[in-house]
């Protein structure tokens, strides 16, 4: 029988976690399946095709590892923007809240140069906090954002109004 599986049926919801009201979308079983991940990350990038980019940016944790496969697809390098205190080199940094909590990412100061045309990827967009700063760090640096590709976009927490009021295309696989 030949498997017709959507992305998004391959993403299951932990009820609760990291915390009591939390219906945390998990892409691990998406990932760990080797027709399912291949389709996330085509369909990534369809939006994408044909346009000039230099260079992916993932948000740390799960945006490394779609971030590292579209990078390679496209060949070009790939950028970590990190949570406080994990990168080794000078960094510069932004604030933001998320659904659950508040943070810091950070980005090497040398990683993006003026002009570079950046595209930006994580597995899911929430309060669109995170995606945010991760923009504003890339934007300080002189890149242009080409877009954002996302597998999972939450629309009643408002991350997608919040980029494309930044002026910034919002692409996602699923709700
Ligand atoms: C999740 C997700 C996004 C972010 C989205 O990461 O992978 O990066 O939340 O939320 P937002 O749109 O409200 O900012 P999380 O902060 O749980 O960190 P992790 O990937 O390091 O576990
Ligand atoms: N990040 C913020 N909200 C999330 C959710 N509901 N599932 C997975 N990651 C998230």
């Amino acid at each position: 029988m030949p498997n017709h599986k959507t992305v998004k049926e391959y993403i299951r919801t932990i009820v609760d976690f990291p915390h009591e009201g939390i219906m945390f979308r998990d892409v691990t079983t998406l990932f760990s399946d080797p027709r399912g991940f291949r389709m996330a990350i085509d369909q990534m990038l369809h939006p994408f095709a044909g346009m000039q980019i230099d260079k992916v940016v993932g948000l740390e944790a799960r945006g490394f590892i779609l971030g590292g496969a579209i990078a390679h697809q496209l060949t070009v390098g790939f950028v970590p923007v990190r949570k406080k205190g994990k990168l080794p080199g000078p960094v510069i940094s932004e604030d933001y809240t998320l659904e659950y909590g508040e943070a810091v990412v950070e980005i090497h100061d040398d990683a993006i140069e003026a002009g570079e045309k950046i595209l930006v990827v994580d597995d899911l967009l929430a309060t669109g906090g995170t995606a945010a700063a991760g923009i504003r760090l890339i934007e300080r640096l002189g890149g242009e954002i080409v877009g954002t590709s996302f597998i999972v976009d939450l629309p009643d927490l408002g991350g997608r109004e919040k980029l494309e009021k930044m002026g910034i295309e919002v692409e996602a696989l699923c709700a």
